[in-house]
């Protein structure tokens, strides 16, 4: 594994220790070599404290663990210059998988230059989101490295495609007589898809203020999200059937009755106290520019243009400072064609709500009342997910590693998303939707019903 930006913060903040989690793990690959190169003039020794502090941090031990932290190597390189890229290939044992941990401006100029070398056939590319900043330099990306490798070989990175609960969906949908005959418009009235997260802007305003929740969360998380709701079954779960249902669905998919206005909202936090803590307002963190408007809480809707879900909202919703923490999608039945004369109480409609951590689901049913039997009373039959062997970033690791891009956002799919959300982002930049604002720590804008 080639690591491009090895002394930036993503390599030691969330590559090393994946890679650490995974190594640790059985589903590690044996007879893996690290070879790190980044701007800082760093030399071998000073590498390894940092990929030994990184798989200290996850508890990664054993003997895979310490082959690798004693032969990794460090070079310092610019990785837009075709012959440090090849200095670096030529440090590498075999075809390389190579990660760029890099900016996407400075992804792009060193795709670019690797595409002035002869790759090793079996290279794999691996790059973080963003993928592109709209849908046509997600596409000129996409042309770029479409020409250094197969599509196959390249892995863009989504981690929510690797975590358990996402991957319950399909446990949940597939291997259930249950749910597949209710799973469209004929009996659901409306998908939620929320991820809301106590946390702040930790220190991350470099890449958040240029992204906001919209970008960072909705338009590559919550997309890959709708798509395994939204597909139509696939004839196996192997990396084509099911990335072509995905890509099939999102397709589809679009602004709620093509209105990128109505369809969307935007807020920013104010300050306020999460768990006892005083967060400042998102204007006033160090490294914001306020003037740039950027959103922490983001909200569209969308449709989903198939005979399956025609007429349903999936609402997709993302923020952080949020004091609720509520992270889960929610598929709301219709209600039943005619209550019966003779039931008293109300109906709520039947809810399976899949949580994305804690790691559960839970379905909202009504039954009879404890006292008039012809009462309604509300009940919730609800599981556990079991854990998944690998942290969800692992996991999407342990397919770049393994050859098979079943976990990875292919070329197609990441246009899309940018196509779905391009309009809203447009609106937000003309300033058709108004910035709200939100203390730190409570639901969001208090005018923001459901
Ligand atoms: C990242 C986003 O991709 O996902 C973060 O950049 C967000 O802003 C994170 O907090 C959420 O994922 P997880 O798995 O850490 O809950």
């Amino acid at each position: 594994m080639l690591v491009l930006g090895a002394s930036g913060d993503l390599a030691g903040r969330l590559l090393l220790p994946a890679v650490g989690q995974l190594l640790g793990s059985a589903e590690g690959p044996s007879g893996l070599t690290l070879v790190g190169a980044g701007t800082e003039d760093w030399d071998d020794a000073t590498w390894r404290e940092r990929v030994a502090a990184a798989f200290a941090s996850v508890r990664a031990t054993g003997a895979r663990i310490d082959e690798i932290t004693a032969h990794t190597k460090y070079l310092t390189a610019d990785v837009t210059r075709p012959e440090d890229l090849q200095r670096l290939l030529d440090a590498c044992d075999g075809a390389p998988a190579i990660y760029f941990a890099l900016p996407p401006a400075v992804t792009a100029k060193a795709c670019a230059a690797l595409g002035q070398l002869t790759l090793p056939p079996g290279t794999a590319l691996v790059l973080e989101k963003p993928f592109g900043v709209d849908q046509s330099s997600a596409a000129d990306l996409n042309t770029i490295i479409g020409r250094l490798v197969p599509e196959d070989q390249i892995h863009r990175v989504d981690h929510f495609l690797g975590k358990s609960t996402v991957l319950n969906l399909l446990g949940l949908r597939f291997t259930n007589r249950l749910f597949e005959p209710l799973w469209s418009a004929d009996h659901i009235a409306r998908v939620d898809i929320v991820f809301d997260e106590p946390l702040g802007l930790e220190n991350r305003a470099r890449y958040y203020d240029g992204a906001g929740a919209l970008v960072d969360m909705i338009q590559s998380h919550l997309l890959q999200v709708l798509a395994l709701i939204a597909m139509d079954p696939p004839a196996s779960l192997y990396a084509r059937d099911l990335r072509d249902r995905k890509a099939e669905a999102l397709r589809a998919c679009r602004v709620w009755a093509g209105d990128a206005v109505a369809a969307s909202r935007r807020a920013r936090y104010t300050s306020g106290v999460i768990d006892g803590r005083q967060l400042p307002g998102y204007a006033e963190e160090s490294g914001v520019d306020p003037a740039r408007q950027t959103e922490t809480l983001a909200e569209v809707v969308l449709q989903v243009d198939t005979w399956r879900w025609a007429g349903v909202p999936f609402r997709l919703r993302s923020g952080k400072a949020l004091g609720n923490g509520r992270k889960e999608i929610v598929i709301t039945l219709k209600p039943v064609p005619r209550l019966l004369p003779g039931l008293t109480g109300e109906a709520q409609p039947t809810r399976l709500r899949i949580s994305m951590g804690p790691d559960r689901m839970a379905l909202d049913l009504n039954i009879n009342g404890p006292d008039d039997p012809f009462g309604i009373d509300r009940v919730t039959l609800d599981a556990d997910f079991n854990p998944g062997r690998l942290p969800a970033y692992g996991e999407v690791l342990a397919g770049v590693f393994a050859a098979d891009p079943t976990l990875s956002v292919r070329g197609d799919t990441a246009e899309e998303c940018w196509r779905i959300v391009d309009p809203v982002l447009q609106s937000w930049r003309e300033n058709k939707v108004p910035l709200e604002d939100y203390p730190a720590g409570s639901a969001g804008p208090s005018t923001w019903t459901e």
